[in-house]
């Protein structure tokens, strides 16, 4: 039994947590919350569970006590660090006075506040949102958007969609279909996914899908403009609704200058709805208030989440351009409302969350702070673990604060350690990283997305515990 903290309303909240107290929470852990992605043979394993207690900027407790630095920000969206008290009262001053109202019906000051700011943030003329609860919901509402925007538009045979192939866009249906066919669970959710999307290769120069081995971006990467072009003209440019993508691909491999600028031109050519998936970059990732910035480019919709709140509250949601708001403002008939609608759309508790989060972000710098320290990570970790390191295959990275470092046993074939993500290898070093004080997904490749609050000093830090647990699994495993 946990005993409670009388001085919390939160009486769970404590600065000790006893051993009884520890293993009593574990287990019904382990018996009642459904930990995502993991089987229950690894979390029974020795230290597969893990409660975290407290965060603080960059760093997070565990219940333990054991500190380690936040390198993923939690999940790509801390981006203003743990614990941020003028988040927190602003939420409460919101909720006690009005926590929710009925986005069907009404709006809220927040909401409309968060969306102005928005289309001032936002590239283009990118300038209304519909919100949502989360980053899958977004990409479902962005594809009913266009789908809906083509078809009130007079081009009822739009109707596919063209995605990249390992791309993860989110875990419910119309994501799955347009995601990753590695996260649909080996088939048995393919009768759930709907039809008629297609997929192109990325430009991932490191394991290039056209074979070339010069790893020119120039060359390699724009096969992939070429390649959709082609998938578009054999599958009949009436047919296609959208393209959609993140701003740069699994891996982190930054595309050369002219992608970006190829797809738009060839998404304008054929009159498909380009939509850039912004749940990761967007918000001071890459350097910019918005990845696509980066190369010069505006879609017609983007999905936000994550980072819009600072993680603070759940949050998702969609922006379209102006054609696509005048073409449902002018459209008539029934089909002319868009057709979706969410309870939780618009929370002015959310709302207030993410319109402070803005604030914070822009008084403090953060988009600058993560091009700076982006480029200084992307320094340690080319001069010290690619240096050091026949392990580190390939790092992706340098625009802001994304890095991936792609782990290989032989760096001249690529060839992974066995086993992958579930290998010996791969679990040593996670161990061997955890165990260092350093929070971040590490497998067969490890995923740096600090807080964009970070200071050199934990840059330095990461890259130390880094050299360490690597040359460790390497003189282990070798390398
Ligand atoms: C690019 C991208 N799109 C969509 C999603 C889905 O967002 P959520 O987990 O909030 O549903 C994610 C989640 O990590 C993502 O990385």
């Amino acid at each position: 039994m946990v005993t409670p903290n009388n001085e919390n309303s939160a009486w769970w909240i404590k600065d000790d947590y006893s051993r009884e107290e520890i293993d009593q929470l574990v287990q019904w852990g382990l018996d009642h919350f459904w930990t995502q992605n993991h089987q229950m043979a690894d979390l029974v394993a020795p230290g597969g569970y893990n409660i975290m207690v407290k965060g603080d900027g960059c760093y997070v407790w565990d219940i333990e006590g054991n500190k380690y630095i936040d390198a993923m920000a939690g999940l790509f969206l801390k981006n203003i660090g743990h614990n941020n008290p003028e988040v927190a009262s602003a939420v409460a001053e919101q909720m006690t006075t009005l926590a929710y109202t009925n986005s069907g019906a009404y709006s809220s000051v927040p909401g409309i506040l968060l969306s102005k700011k928005l289309s001032e943030l936002a590239p283009g003329d990118l300038t209304r949102s519909f919100f949502c609860g989360g980053g899958s919901e977004a990409v479902e509402i962005a594809l009913k958007m266009a789908r809906q925007y083509q078809h009130i538009s007079g081009n009822t045979g739009k109707t596919k969609f063209i995605s990249r192939r390992g791309q993860y866009h989110g875990s419910t249906r119309g994501p799955m279909s347009v995601g990753s066919a590695g996260r649909r669970g080996a088939g048995m959710f393919d009768s759930m996914i709907p039809g008629g999307n297609i997929q192109v290769d990325p430009p991932y120069c490191y394991r290039c899908p056209w074979g070339f081995e010069d790893r020119d971006r120039g060359t390699c990467c724009m096969q992939s403009p070429r390649a959709l072009e082609n998938i578009i003209k054999g599958e009949d440019p009436n047919t296609i609704a959208a393209f959609i993508a993140t701003p740069i691909p699994n891996g982190a491999q930054i595309p050369a200058d002219e992608y970006w600028p190829a797809i738009r031109e060839i998404c304008d050519r054929y009159d498909i709805v380009l939509i850039a998936d912004e749940i990761i970059c967007g918000f001071g990732r890459l350097g910019t208030w918005f990845g696509m910035e980066r190369f010069g480019v505006t879609p017609d919709i983007m999905t936000v989440a994550k980072a819009l709140t600072g993680g603070e509250l759940p949050i998702g949601g969609v922006v379209a351009n102006q054609k696509i708001a005048d073409a449902f403002d002018n459209a008539e008939g029934s089909d002319s409302a868009f057709q979706h609608g969410v309870t939780y759309g618009g929370h002015p508790a959310v709302m207030t969350a993410a319109l402070k989060n803005l604030e914070i972000m822009e008084r403090d710098n953060l988009v600058e702070n993560s091009d700076q320290m982006g480029q200084y990570l992307y320094d340690r970790a080319m001069a010290v673990l690619q240096e050091n390191h026949p392990s580190v295959g390939f790092v992706g990275g340098g625009l802001g604060l994304l890095m991936s470092i792609e782990l290989v046993q032989d760096r001249k074939t690529k060839e992974p350690y066995p086993g992958g993500p579930q290998g010996d290898f791969a679990k040593y070093l996670t161990n061997k990283i955890r165990g260092y004080g350093l929070a971040t997904r590490a497998a067969d490749s490890i995923t740096l997305s600090p807080p964009l609050t970070i200071t050199k000093e934990i840059i330095d830090d990461i890259i130390d515990i880094l050299d360490r647990a690597i040359g460790e699994a390497e003189q282990e495993f070798g390398g």
